[in-house]
């Protein structure tokens, strides 16, 4: 699988660049890396052009120094297509925290997507409660180190029967790879990041709302509420799987994201 280390300007991020064909760009949550698209990488490498980075400070990308947004990663990603030489639009794939800097690259490139897939994802930004405890997980991240995080967050990530998985323990390894500083930032991005409800009915491509039956960090019936804000939506459940339904039940999850990238883009 080729890799390539992408400039985006002060750094570069490594992406995983596979197959020719019309291009789905899949990002990954957080504190996580492309391996979580480990499934959708070999399948759609067949008929597609993947392109699948570590976002900057997770997995093998470099940290961005200071502080950054969500817009930041969404700008960087573009910067990203740029050095690739992609100049059609894309099928964008966002898991989670990848998610949420799905809605912020419609609002700041909206003519670069043809499609766009909202994996366990959420459009609305932190209640002031959850946004304390993002800056106390901050803070705490930076003593105790991510593997214990690591441990901590497992069983809200994967569904119960999946819980003690092979895959569970790679997700644990990779979360706990991730640098105390980079959990922290991260955190620290997703408290401040906006409210993407009310952008929800001006989205004009195709869009898939796909979750987990157990996701425990976006609900079911908080997704598909959103979907019907989507004037050209879809929504579909993954059964036997939590909050990374791509990697808990990627042959349904395929399944689900083929048929939907069948039906065409804008
Ligand atoms: C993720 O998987 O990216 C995170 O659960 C997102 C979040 O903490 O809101």
């Amino acid at each position: 699988m080729e890799r390539k280390r992408v400039s985006t300007g002060e750094k570069h991020l490594e992406v995983v660049d596979a197959g020719e064909g019309p291009v789905l760009v899949f990002v990954h949550g957080f504190p996580l890396d492309h391996s979580v698209w480990h499934y959708q990488i070999c399948e759609f490498a067949r008929d597609y052009r993947v392109i699948c980075p570590d976002l900057a400070g997770y997995g093998s990308s470099p940290a961005k120094s200071g502080h950054w947004s969500l817009s930041d990663v969404a700008t960087d990603l573009a910067i990203m297509l740029d050095e690739l030489k992609v100049d059609q639009p894309v099928c964008f794939c966002g898991l989670s925290m990848g998610g949420y800097v799905g809605w912020e690259f419609w609002r700041q490139f909206p003519t670069r997507l043809s499609q766009l897939v909202a994996c366990d994802t959420r459009a609305a930004n932190d209640s002031a409660q959850v946004q304390r405890a993002r800056r106390v997980s901050a803070n705490r991240v930076m003593s105790t180190g991510t593997a214990k995080v690591a441990e901590e967050m497992l069983p809200r990530l994967f569904c119960e029967s999946n819980l003690s998985s092979e895959l569970a323990k790679r997700i644990c390894d990779t979360i706990a790879r991730t640098s105390p500083d980079s959990f922290s930032k991260g955190q620290l991005a997703m408290s401040k990041r906006e409210d993407a409800t009310s952008w929800l009915p001006e989205i004009e491509v195709p869009t898939l709302f796909i979750v987990g039956e157990f996701d425990e960090i976006t609900s079911p019936d908080e997704m598909q509420s959103n979907a019907e804000l989507v004037p050209n939506s879809t929504f579909a459940q993954i059964a036997n799987a939590g909050h990374l339904a791509p990697l808990e039940n990627h042959v349904d999850f395929n399944r689900a994201m083929r048929l939907f990238l069948a039906t065409g883009s804008k």
